[in-house]
């Protein structure tokens, strides 16, 4: 039975990329910052441990709890919507602390063992955004347009170990927490110099039918991680795979 590893389980993608891999038989090492075992159903093949992909610590110990995995899932990220201007250096680097030095960290800590075995995957999750860039986004679009960069190198030098990299590029999910979880980042992100801009991008938002389900994430994720064949970057809900 093969075992998959997910970052930021306690809400939407992550979540429901547990239970897709719960449903499908795979054992299942729900990873967040605040362990909570309620919010995933009861199952002797799952596991939750906590994990803070920013803590060289925490990820030492999640990674060594976790024993032999398969499949590495770096889904945990944060965000921020806003101009450049109104955005700290502080938050620039928190969001490249999460987004992408965590995913970096995280892969290192996994690599020995899938070198070892001669065998592993692991899927990155970053976003459509990087296929069609957005005003007010500069800093969350640059800190995952690094990771597809990054992600593609790292396919490459690990191609000898039968070790796959791959990416899942979800669009834009207004369902999860993840505009929730931005907004303490986005005070005084939008200077008045910006306003008009910010309200037309709300607006053509809010006309826009297309939108990313967790599902969607779920089953893109899944793809990369059983099916060899399947590309390197794989977009994620119909707005995404619109941009492809
Ligand atoms: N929603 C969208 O529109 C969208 C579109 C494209 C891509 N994405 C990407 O998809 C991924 C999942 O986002 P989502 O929409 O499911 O948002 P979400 O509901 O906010 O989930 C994000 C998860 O990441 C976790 N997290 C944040 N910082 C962390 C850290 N330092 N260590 C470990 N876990 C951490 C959060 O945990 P806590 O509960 O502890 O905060 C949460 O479980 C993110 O990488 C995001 O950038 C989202």
């Amino acid at each position: 039975m093969k075992t998959v590893l997910i970052t930021g389980c306690s809400s939407g993608f992550g979540l429901e990329t547990a239970r897709y891999f719960l449903d499908r038989d795979w054992n299942v090492i729900a990873t967040m910052r605040t362990p909570r075992e309620d919010i995933l159903p009861g199952s002797r093949r799952l596991r939750v441990l906590g994990l803070d992909v920013t803590d060289p610590e925490s990820i030492r110990q999640a990674v060594e709890a976790a024993g032999p995995i398969d499949v590495l899932v770096n889904n945990a990220g944060i965000g921020v919507l806003g101009a450049l201007e109104g955005t700290s250096m502080d938050t620039a680097r928190e969001i490249f602390e999460t987004n992408t030095f965590g995913t970096m960290a995280m892969i290192q800590a996994v690599l020995p063992q899938f070198r070892q075995r001669r065998a592993g995957v692991i899927v990155n999750v970053t976003s459509s955004v990087t296929l069609r860039s957005l005003p007010l986004l500069s800093v969350y679009t640059a800190s995952k347009a690094a990771v597809n960069a990054f992600t593609e190198s790292l396919a490459l030098e690990l191609q000898q170990f039968n070790v796959r990299v791959s990416l899942v590029l979800p669009g834009r999910a207004p369902d999860t927490r993840f505009g929730e979880n931005a907004q303490k980042r986005m005070q005084s992100a939008i200077p008045e110099a910006y306003a008009d801009l910010a309200s037309n991008i709300f607006a053509e938002w809010g006309q826009s039918s297309e939108v990313t389900l967790s599902l969607d994430v779920a089953e893109a994720v899944w793809r990369a991680a059983t099916d060899p064949s399947s590309p390197i970057r794989i977009a994620a809900g119909a707005d995404a795979v619109a941009l492809t």
